[in-house]
């Protein structure tokens, strides 16, 4: 009956654990997927992280299903991390709140949103370029998926004004989605000031456009997860309608528990009440509900200040632990005799370095060195070592001389 099926391609992310797993050289290096890993290589559970976790398992909490929406505690806990604590959107109940599998789910419900309410193959805007699985996930919820100029080749930071005229230009009815901090894969954030810039150029588009935050990297991007919202709290400031994606995956370190937030700041009390109740019907015939395991944790982080401080502490140090990798990368390949200008490892920020590397660059490293890294030329830092980092410097200047 399947005769037909045809092979499909491994993911471009995703496809390389896979094949940097089989590698059976023991120099190789995994720099594709955005996991933190510590300065042994391993993976990290935070300890304010272990210790919630124990929390809710001694809590004897039982199994039920939480509602289509979530679980509330973490949806109230989690929306506020975001919009701040006196949040003028949040006091007046104007936000609607679902709880997602984390970031790429929120992405998908909010895709299949617009697909129903801004129509079929409404346009999406995504920043050129952007992570590799969004416009994946917007062409599944039947969008049509456009770029707006966003990275600058010849200055390897951001076209801010190709950005705003392609904001301008795009048409009534089009969505567009704004990384909020720590841009994947570049590396490259708007200042404050290009923040206000882009804010008005969307302000005078008076509700024609969509606009769609999503935050990955809460506090990765500065290490201060307050810091890190500037944008989105800047554009309620502001008064702009928007949604918000959130994941809770790199910043507390719960990856595979699908942990993730979707928020709508809207007009008013009945307009979010009234979007809320269509994005449980869009989540309850694709899986229902939510795990609660994770969103547990998360509330159980937010709700003691003191394991809040803990954790910020923690986020921190991961955040860390990442600019000294970028300090050790540049000097390491200064050593290995690299005359190149590689400035742009330590002014980029968050979890990648947008390298500059060409496919064939990156083939060589996978080929000659098991060195594995998305085809785009992105390094993910944090798999970086003080263990591997000379390793990876000189193949690096061997592949670019
Ligand atoms: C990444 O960009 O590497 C991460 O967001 C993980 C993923 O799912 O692709």
């Amino acid at each position: 009956q399947w005769a037909a099926v045809p092979q499909g391609p491994p993911d471009a992310i995703l496809g390389l654990v896979d094949a940097f797993n089989k590698d059976s050289n023991p120099q190789k290096v995994s720099l594709s997927v955005g996991a933190y890993r510590d300065d042994a290589g391993k993976p990290f559970v935070l300890p304010s992280v272990k210790e919630a976790e124990l929390r809710v398992v001694q809590s004897g909490m039982n199994k039920e299903y939480a509602g289509i929406g979530g679980v509330v505690d973490f949806t109230n806990l989690a929306r506020m991390f975001a919009f701040g604590k006196s949040s003028d959107a949040l006091r007046n109940n104007r936000v609607g709140t679902v709880q997602t599998l984390s970031g790429t789910g929120a992405c998908r419900v909010v895709g299949d949103f617009y697909a129903k309410f801004l129509g079929k193959m409404a346009p999406i805007y995504l920043p050129d370029p952007s992570w590799g699985n969004h416009a994946n996930i917007f062409r599944d919820s039947g969008l049509d998926v456009r770029k707006y100029r966003y990275w600058d080749s010849s200055t390897l930071g951001l076209n801010l004004n190709g950005m705003l005229e392609d904001l301008k230009a795009a048409p009534d009815g089009s969505a567009v989605l704004l990384h909020a901090c720590a841009h994947n894969p570049t590396g490259v954030d708007p200042t404050k000031e290009q923040w206000a810039a882009i804010c008005d150029v969307l302000k005078a588009r008076k509700g024609k456009l969509a606009i769609f935050f999503d935050s990955a990297y809460q506090g990765f991007a500065s290490g201060d997860a307050e810091a890190d919202a500037y944008a989105i709290r800047l554009f309620v400031d502001e008064g702009l309608d928007f949604s918000l994606a959130q994941s809770f995956a790199k910043n507390f370190g719960l990856y595979g528990e699908r942990v993730g937030l979707l928020s709508f700041v809207c007009r008013d009390e009945d307009e979010a009440k009234r979007i809320e109740s269509q994005l449980k019907i869009i989540i309850r015939p694709m899986y229902s509900n939510p795990p609660v395991h994770g969103a547990r944790i998360v509330s159980a982080v937010l709700s003691d200040p003191e394991l809040e401080a803990k954790w910020r502490a923690e986020c921190k140090g991961m955040a860390d632990r990442i600019i000294d990798m970028r300090n050790a990368l540049k000097s390491e390949l200064e050593k290995a005799g690299s005359t190149k200008d590689w400035s742009h490892v330590t002014s980029q920020i968050g979890m990648f370095c947008f390298s500059g590397m060409t496919k064939e660059q990156v083939g060589r490293l996978r080929e000659e060195f098991s060195i594995y890294l998305t085809g785009d030329g992105r390094i993910s830092m944090a798999g970086l070592t003080s263990s591997n980092i000379a390793y990876v410097a000189n193949a690096i200047h061997e592949v670019t001389k």
